[in-house]
């Protein structure tokens, strides 16, 4: 029997990487029948709805979604659905691998960090307005509850102990944001308790930023709260030599979405050169997810080969001598 998954194409490079994405995971022999949906730009236009109830529904009835990156207007305009898809299928950890690959010029070599973000709250609740008619102030909620902090730290000691890991780093502004990080930090060293075989530390993002790019090698699996999250997760990326190569996982109770960390990259839409193994290791994690593991590490290790060898890879990877991301995609396809 085929599995069913959601396949939402996205806008920008979405289409490019999206397709790129659903070929290689074809080519290892699963059998997927794709329920393709629109959403964000397209939506808007077909549509007239970012997020058409008809998405929800299939995500509903599938469980697992592969998602192509989707545009959300800064500042004004539609509120980002990304986050509403989130919400809505209580989608609350963000897991995000950030490992180094041979072949990606970066920073630093032999890194392999996972970051875990609290997906569903804080500052991403969407509690926010002008604090009156001429705008002269704005008010954003960032609401943080035990049972939120509870569940994204036990799947961060978890996802450490299942794989092996040794050491668990809780990220937060406790010392001024006493509350709403007080309880996550506060949540964390109980829990800790329960987890004597890992060892569990803390840094205040300030630091933490500043000590990833100085020492990355320290961390092992980090959590934090959803938007030093979102910040620490494309730190990350940057560290192994950008946001290409960087997969993401959103993870609730029965139901998963795989997306690259990375975003629509307007500048480049359309001009095939999107690198497409992002998107190519979340359908990965994906596979691993419904239970296809031995698909998933080999169109893990046929990624890792093809940006190794250099010659068949996008311009982010070999500015010199670029290929498409279709070409990058055929490559990985014939190292399966
Ligand atoms: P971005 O991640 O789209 O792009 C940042 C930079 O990285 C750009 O220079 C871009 O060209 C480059 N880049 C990104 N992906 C690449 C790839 N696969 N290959 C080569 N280069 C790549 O971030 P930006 O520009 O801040 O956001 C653009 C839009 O994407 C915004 O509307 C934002 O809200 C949305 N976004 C959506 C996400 C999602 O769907 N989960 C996540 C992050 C941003």
């Amino acid at each position: 029997m085929p599995y069913t998954i959601t396949l939402i194409p996205g806008d920008g490079i979405g289409p490019e990487i999206s397709s790129a994405a659903k070929r290689v995971v074809e080519s290892t022999g699963v059998k997927i029948d794709w329920d393709v949906q629109e959403a964000g730009l397209n939506a808007i236009d077909k549509y007239k709805d970012p997020l058409p109830q008809s998405v929800i529904e299939s995500i509903g009835k599938n469980k697992v979604a592969l998602k192509g990156p989707l545009t959300t207007p800064v500042g004004t305009g539609f509120r980002s659905v990304n986050v509403a898809l989130r919400k809505e299928f209580e989608l609350y950890s963000n897991l995000r691998p950030a490992r180094s690959f041979e072949g990606v010029k970066a920073r630093y070599d032999k890194i392999d960090l996972i970051i875990v973000r609290e997906n569903t709250e804080e500052f991403y609740s969407g509690i926010e307005h002008y604090v009156d008619a001429k705008r002269s102030a704005a008010e954003t909620i960032g609401i943080v509850t035990r049972t939120g902090s509870e569940r994204i730290i036990r799947f961060a000691f978890e996802y450490a102990r299942e794989h092996g890991r040794k050491k668990v780093t809780v990220v937060h502004k406790a010392n001024i944001l006493k509350y709403t990080s007080g309880l996550f930090l506060d949540v964390a060293r109980s829990m800790s308790k329960e987890y004597p075989d890992i060892e569990m530390n803390d840094k205040i993002i300030d630091n933490m930023a500043m000590q990833m790019v100085i020492n990355p090698y320290q961390f092992d699996v980090v959590v934090t709260t959803n938007l030093f999250g979102d910040i620490l997760s494309d730190l990350a990326s940057g560290l192994v030599g950008g946001l290409g190569v960087a997969p993401g996982a959103n993870l609730g109770y029965n139901t998963a979405i795989f997306e690259a960390v990375h975003g629509s990259a307007p500048d480049i839409a359309g001009k095939k050169i999107a690198n497409p193994s992002a998107l190519i290791l979340a359908s990965a994690m994906m596979l691993e997810h419904i239970g296809e593991r031995d698909a998933a590490r080999r169109i893990e290790k046929a990624v890792a080969s093809v940006i190794k060898e250099g010659k068949r890879v996008t311009k982010d990877i070999n500015p010199d001598q670029p290929v498409s991301t279709d070409e990058m995609a055929d490559a990985i396809i014939e190292s399966l």
